[in-house]
């Protein structure tokens, strides 16, 4: 039998001070929710997300998570019961938050195992912090955990605990569904039903379990952007280590910028201001030179990116292609050792293998209306500074002269010169050089 993991996700998250919902701020370019819905496929949970503010909009970024609509945000306990109906009776229900982007699937796991091991109605994760903040405190008595008492409700002695719930619960799913959340009741100071009193029904019925979970930063929850910082740090640090574990070499870790989305190889180097985004794979033996940024690219074997270079997406280059310094390529399939290694734009081109890009070379591929194509055959020498007005096609084993405008096709072979010829007139230089300081002193 699977377990269902309810995930909350509906509020606006107003100490956010955003436009876009709490859950959807992107860490590492994976949403914040889509953190907790890793987590719990890892643990092998089949998650339900509750949703209320911009609804549609969180639906979209998981497609095929299935959802339960909280249409007003009257609180946690609130969200759970507007799931209530599309989830199921027997066994185990896991409860998260979709604010808690740095939780590991086997913490999950822990709780699932510590649950049924105890057979509790409810088993909550707790951590001990240095500054208890808005979490909720832990309140133990004689007999253990008794309750849990939110910031806004708790007295002086109460904010000083330094143990507090996660906000990650493991409950009875029959017990908690139709025998506490119906009768909840709102509190101050925001008339909310907190799922918390959960917590202090399963201790009233001696069957509460609350385990103190050692890495208290793994349960942090995310309400504004401070913490969404440290929690992208966090996230970061896990995914370089990762890379790192498996073979590539970052020179410094903390200023390497890859999303959780990217797949490297062994012996990939990196150097520090790198950022590699969306779908981006790079191959064995590339190097990547400091401050480059690549989206959605595809980079082959033994390449040579940067510094300061910019792959954007649909990029691929296929192997030991040069990119270097203030070269940006979109759309651009550069074949085997092509080399572009300066101030270029390559945009919607493909280019044969051996060819060699000229300092400064744009491909002109928006005519205002639409994008055009250049094509550039293989081992062709285009020059510096040329302007390649796409649609156009470059052959095989052309020279294309410095500083020219290709407007029209180059045939395979061909020289292509598309510039004013030079004129030299002698002494004139002088002329102009006297005409100009009489004029100064006049
Ligand atoms: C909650 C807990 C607190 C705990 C903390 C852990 C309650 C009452 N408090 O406080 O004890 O220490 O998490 O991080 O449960 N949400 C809804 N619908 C709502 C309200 C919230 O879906 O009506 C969702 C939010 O989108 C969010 C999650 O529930 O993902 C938690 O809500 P939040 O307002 O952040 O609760 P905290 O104040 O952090
Ligand atoms: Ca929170």
């Amino acid at each position: 039998m699977t377990t269902t993991a309810l995930i909350l996700a509906a509020g606006k998250g107003t100490r956010m001070r955003s436009s876009l919902a709490k859950v959807l701020h992107p860490l590492c370019g994976r949403p914040m929710a889509g953190w907790v819905l890793t987590a719990c496929s890892d643990a092998g949970l089949t998650p339900t997300l509750v949703v209320g503010h911009q609804a549609d909009r969180v639906r979209d970024t998981f497609p095929g998570v299935p959802t339960a609509l909280q249409a007003e945000q009257n609180g946690t306990g609130h969200a759970v019961a507007c799931a209530a109906e599309v989830l199921p009776r027997q066994g185990t229900l896991v409860v998260l938050a979709g604010d808690t982007p740095l939780v590991r699937g086997a913490t999950l796991t822990a709780l699932v195992e510590a649950h049924t091991r105890t057979g509790a109605l409810c088993t909550v994760l707790t951590m001990k912090v240095d500054e208890p903040g808005a979490y909720g405190r832990i309140v133990r008595g004689a007999t253990g955990v008794e309750r849990i008492v939110e910031a806004a409700n708790a007295s002086v002695e109460e904010l000083a605990i330094d143990e507090v719930n996660s906000g990650m619960y493991a409950f009875d799913a029959a017990w908690l569904l139709d025998e506490v959340i119906p009768h909840l009741v709102p509190h101050p100071p925001k008339n909310e039903l907190y799922l918390t009193d959960a917590i202090e029904a399963a201790a009233a019925a001696g069957r509460l379990d609350a385990a103190c979970h050692d890495d208290a930063d793994e349960l942090m929850g995310v309400n504004d952007k401070a913490a969404l910082a440290v929690a992208t740090k966090v996230l970061r640090d896990r995914i370089n280590l990762g890379w790192m574990e498996a073979g590539v070499t970052m020179h410094d870790p903390a200023q390497t910028y890859i999303d959780a989305t990217v797949s490297l190889e062994q012996d990939v180097t990196l150097e520090p201001g790198v950022v590699l985004k969306g779908s981006t794979t790079i191959a064995t033996g590339t190097q990547v030179f400091a401050h480059s940024v690549l989206e959605d690219a595809t980079v082959g074997p033994d390449c040579k990116v940067g510094p300061f270079a910019r792959l954007r997406p649909g990029t691929v280059l296929t192997s030991r292609v040069k990119v270097g310094n203030f070269v940006e390529t979109k759309k651009a399939v550069l074949h085997d050792k092509v080399s572009a290694g300066h101030l270029s734009y390559l945009g919607d081109t493909e280019i044969g293998a051996g060819s060699n890009i000229g300092a400064g070379t744009i491909t002109c591929n928006y005519d205002g209306f639409g994008k055009h194509r250049t094509e550039i055959g293989e081992r062709a020498f285009i020059g510096s500074n040329s302007s390649l007005v796409a649609p156009v096609v470059i052959g095989a084993d052309t020279i294309v002269a410095a500083g020219s405008t290709i407007t029209n096709n180059v045939a395979d072979d061909a020289l292509a010169l598309a510039r004013a010829r030079q004129k030299n007139l002698a002494g004139k230089a002088q002329d102009i050089h006297r005409r100009n300081k009489e004029r100064a002193e006049k």
